[in-house]
């Protein structure tokens, strides 16, 4: 269990937010071109999840996922070696789901600390709801129907994976060995400011993105805050206190030292460390870049790509449901 072609299972999801930035990328796609080689991947956009929150307005969500489909292929993840899906186009997660609600306690699900957090800050919707409530559910079925070894996520999502596996075990308890138990994987984080130093995030429009072009990037680094104690271009500065070395901690890992050094002497200017961490991070995102203009050229094939992808995922959840509903006993 939990291989396919001889290859362990990993499997791991985003909802839409649409265009990726640095941070989303850093923080787990970067990871995800890795990991393709390595394991039997399948890599999906978790659209029912956004409606969870987001239900009143579906216009963008489309666009949202064919943003980030696009941003996947961009960086790097490989239709030939992993499965890229959308999540409501396989309806057997649906299925899943409502199985696993029928055998999950309500307990369960009040005391997942995302489910309490999110109540509270997102006090101008209504999120009351039945569907809200029953979100690890919904992911324990979108894991499970793969039957991963590992899940590879953020710190946030770690309650859900631990939940994901509490329901694992209660349906083999009940209905016989049906799914291993997945880990999770950490993903290390590597936490990003953004441009004007706050946290990094669409709404406060300070992202660097993965669509960007190269000038805009360019300006956008060119425009970061830095320590506004440095008047002149040798008053000593405080790395610190600045974004631009917050930036360089992440993204010149064999600089830092030397930019810190230099920057607390007073023996580098900000616009040359902004300069040379513009062609560090070209080195990452020029690349992105290129192969997004390639992509967005060939006409029709990110839906393609999604299609064949969601057709893949399909046929490894469809065997999955066939023993889910022998086992229960509901296999007509
Ligand atoms: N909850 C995840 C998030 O908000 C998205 C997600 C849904 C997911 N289903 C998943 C992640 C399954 C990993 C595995 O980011
Ligand atoms: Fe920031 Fe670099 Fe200027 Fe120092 S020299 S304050 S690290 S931009």
């Amino acid at each position: 269990m939990g291989t396919q072609n001889g290859k362990k299972v990993m499997l791991s999801g985003m909802r839409p937010t649409g265009k990726l930035h640095l941070g989303n990328y850093l923080g787990a796609l970067e990871n995800w071109v890795k990991l393709q080689d390595e394991y039997e991947c399948f890599f999906f956009i978790a659209d029912w999840h956004a409606l969870t929150t987001g239900y009143e307005d579906t216009s963008e969500l489309k666009s949202n996922i064919i943003d980030m489909v696009t941003d996947y292929l961009s960086a790097g993840l490989d239709p030939e070696k992993c499965t890229i899906f959308v999540q409501s186009a396989v309806k057997e997660h649906a299925e899943l789901h409502l199985l696993f609600s029928m055998i999950t306690p309500l307990s369960w699900l009040y005391r997942c600390p995302t489910y309490k957090d999110q109540l509270q800050q997102m006090k101008d919707r209504n999120i009351s709801t039945y569907g809200f409530l029953g979100y690890p559910c919904l992911q324990a079925a979108d894991i499970l129907i793969y039957k991963p070894e590992a899940v590879p996520v953020g710190e946030d999502q770690l309650p859900h994976v631990e939940l994901t596996r509490e329901i694992a075990r209660r349906f083999n308890y009940l209905y016989g060995e049906v799914f291993p138990e997945p880990q999770s994987v950490l993903t290390k984080a590597k936490v990003l400011p953004g441009t004007d130093g706050r946290k990094m995030s669409k709404s406060y429009n300070n992202t660097i993105t993965l669509s960007d072009d190269p000038e805009t990037v360019r300006k956008k680094v060119m425009s970061m805050v830095t320590d506004p104690a440095r008047i002149r271009k040798d008053d000593p500065g405080h790395p610190e206190v600045c974004t631009v070395f917050a930036y360089h901690t992440v993204l010149n890992e064999e600089g830092v030292a030397e930019t810190e050094a230099m920057c607390r002497a007073g023996t580098i200017g900000c616009v040359q460390c902004k300069k040379n961490l513009y062609s560090k991070m070209a080195e990452k995102l020029m690349p992105i870049y290129e192969k997004r203009q390639e992509l967005l050229s060939r006409h029709g094939y990110i839906r393609e790509v999604v299609e064949n992808g969601n057709a893949r995922a399909a046929k490894t959840a469809q065997k999955t449901m066939a023993e889910v509903r022998k086992a229960m006993k509901i296999d007509w």
